[in-house]
């Protein structure tokens, strides 16, 4: 009998999971490729280091955007240097379940089988990675009760009612972190007049990044380079200068919440009062954003035990099931 192996292609993240084996791959969704020779230099941890600190000669790709390839190449040199850093050579032997964003389209679902296809593998499933979080986060689906899971990515957020282990209600959201460091990226750039990379503005969201106001204003000490002068340059950046950024993106995602409630049957509704909501993804680590929702929406919201690798867990569960 085929085995299953499980990708989840993340903005952010990629993680795989063999049956039989468990998680073997969780690194982030980064390939170094070198430009002259096109050779796979380092995936994962490694190459992430080198974002933005290489020549032109090495190509540093972030083949994963909004949650699907955006770049089919990099994508399968991704997936089959992971699967070589854990003994997997090829994957006849397997079916494959991708998790995949709520708002796929048929084109980027084509992308993914043709990955399949690249990387060898016998069948091909996809399911709602905002599903996979649901059940890997120890939600039980029971028959005909309702449930609402948010997945908050680097990329994508995700909202699905449920029924049981069927969707109702499928919704994205334009909120996600990525959108949050671009904020603060344009924030410094235009108010306090610096240049960072990326991963800085990640760093800072991360390190001091709240949804609510903290009596405590921390200060991180940023080093960039001075847009004037084009010179390195160091400022203080606090806690509530990043909460301004961050604020007209979370009532984003509030919207959609309520979006998606009010497309909710009653009943279903009544459930999810009563129940809960669950959050998972990285996002969903950002200080102070379970404590925004729940007073927000009015409704208990609960964070996933292990909320990057939910939907990742949940691929165990929901194999079991397809099988
Ligand atoms: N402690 C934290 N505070 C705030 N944000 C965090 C924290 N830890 C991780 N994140 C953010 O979580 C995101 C990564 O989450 P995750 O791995 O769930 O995304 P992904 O699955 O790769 O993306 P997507 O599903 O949208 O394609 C990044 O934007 C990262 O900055
Ligand atoms: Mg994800």
């Amino acid at each position: 009998m085929k085995k299953f192996i499980g990708i989840d292609l993340g903005t952010s993240n990629t993680f795989i999971y063999v049956e039989g084996k468990g998680i073997v791959f969780a690194e982030p969704s980064v390939i170094a490729i070198d430009v002259k020779s096109s050779s796979v230099l380092e995936v994962g941890y490694l190459a992430a280091k080198m974002i933005g600190r290489t020549s032109e000669e090495i190509d540093v790709i972030k083949p994963i955007q909004r949650g699907v390839p955006a770049r089919m190449n990099p994508t399968i040199k991704l997936i089959k240097e992971a699967l070589k850093k854990c003994g997997i050579k090829n994957l006849n032997n397997y079916n494959i379940l991708f998790s995949t964003p709520s708002g796929i389209t048929p084109i980027e679902k084509k992308a993914l089988s043709e990955i399949a296809d690249a990387l060898g593998a016998n069948e091909v499933y996809f399911e709602n990675q905002a599903l996979l979080a649901c059940y890997g986060s120890g939600t039980t689906l029971k028959e005909n009760r309702g449930n609402l899971h948010v997945n908050l990515g680097a990329g994508t957020t995700n909202i699905i009612v449920t029924s049981g282990n069927r969707i109702l209600v499928n919704k994205t959201s334009l909120f996600s972190g990525n959108l949050i460091d671009e904020a603060i990226l344009r924030y410094l750039r235009k108010q306090r007049h610096l240049l960072v990379g990326s991963k800085t503005a990640e760093y800072i969201k991360m390190k001091i990044g709240s949804v609510e106001f903290t009596p405590e204003n921390r200060l991180l000490e940023v080093t960039g380079r001075d847009i004037l002068s084009s010179l390195p340059h160091n400022v203080n950046i606090s806690t509530n200068e990043v909460k301004n950024c961050i604020a007209p993106l979370t009532e984003l995602l509030i919207d959609s919440i309520n979006d998606a409630l009010v497309l909710t049957p009653p009943e279903i509704a009544s459930d999810i009062t009563e129940t809960g909501i669950v959050i998972s993804g990285g996002t969903a680590l950002l200080a102070g954003i379970r404590e925004y929702i729940e007073k927000s929406i009015n409704i208990a919201v609960r964070l996933a035990p292990d909320p990057v690798a939910s939907c990742c867990n949940g691929m165990k569960q929901y194999m079991k099931l397809i099988k």
